[in-house]
């Protein structure tokens, strides 16, 4: 009798992958699970507040199930699971603390019974209440660099130099115009304050002269195309 025949099978891990756009961070999740490079994962779920996402096409390519999940509060009361045309409405009223999209996607994630959240360009900040239903299961994908419990307002480089954090919106254009010579990707835990949870894993990208922040974001893709696998292969 084999060693493997003893060990107990673990159930796969379920993910269910947020998106607003192109979704190559998608992409190479999928390509991994597909090319048997992520043993024990599926996409559950793929969900885009946006309906336009070109990462939604990319699931349904795969037969992955993708949602449209319009977002806010005006307007979020019906969701439309693309190709098929709306299957109808339901009012969901706020909850808990929680905006109506917020819940709307809790009782979806919890439908797929999602096990892990993984935020792919989701351009949606959550709130402490939507987090606290998932604790240390959502994670997201940033652009720059983030110390290794998240917080704080320097990163120091493998080098040794200290650059400043950047957060939000244009991360790539933020480091740009810091003229830092380093800085990168990051894949980390989401926890309420944006983008300041630990990190799970992380690499370094050198600034090169002439880069625009098209060129230099188009390298930190690749690099978090690796990054947001290892991610999940590591919580799996
Ligand atoms: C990535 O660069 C990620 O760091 C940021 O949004 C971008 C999403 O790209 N959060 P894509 O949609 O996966 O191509």
């Amino acid at each position: 009798m084999s060693s493997n025949e003893h060990e107990i099978q673990k159930p796969p891990l379920r993910l269910g992958v947020l998106i607003s756009g192109s979704g190559t961070n998608l992409q190479a999740l999928i390509d991994a699970v597909e090319n048997q490079q992520l043993p024990g994962v599926e996409i559950a779920l793929v969900a885009s507040n946006n309906p336009n996402a070109y990462g939604l096409q990319r699931a349904l390519k795969h037969k992955l199930p993708a949602i449209y999940l319009p977002w806010g509060n005006v307007g979020a009361q019906f969701i439309a699971p693309v190709g098929k045309g709306n299957v109808g409405t339901q009012f969901i009223a706020p909850k808990n603390g929680m905006s109506e999209s917020e819940f709307l996607l809790t009782a979806l994630l919890q439908l797929f019974q999602i096990d892990l959240i993984v935020l792919a360009g989701w351009m949606r900040i959550f709130s402490a209440a939507f987090l606290e239903h998932f604790p240390q299961r959502v994670i997201n994908i940033h652009p720059a660099l983030l110390p290794d419990a998240g917080t704080g307002s320097t990163y120091t480089t493998s080098s040794g130099i200290q650059i400043p954090v950047f957060r939000g919106l244009h991360a790539v254009k933020q480091a740009l115009d810091a003229g830092v010579t380093v800085t990168g990707s990051c894949v980390h835990y989401v926890t309420p304050e944006v983008d300041a949870g630990p990190v799970i894993c992380r690499q370094e990208v050198t600034i090169e002269h002439g880069d625009t922040e098209e060129s230099l974001h188009e390298r930190l893709k690749v690099v978090e195309h690796r990054l947001i696998v290892e991610a999940v292969r590591k919580l799996r």
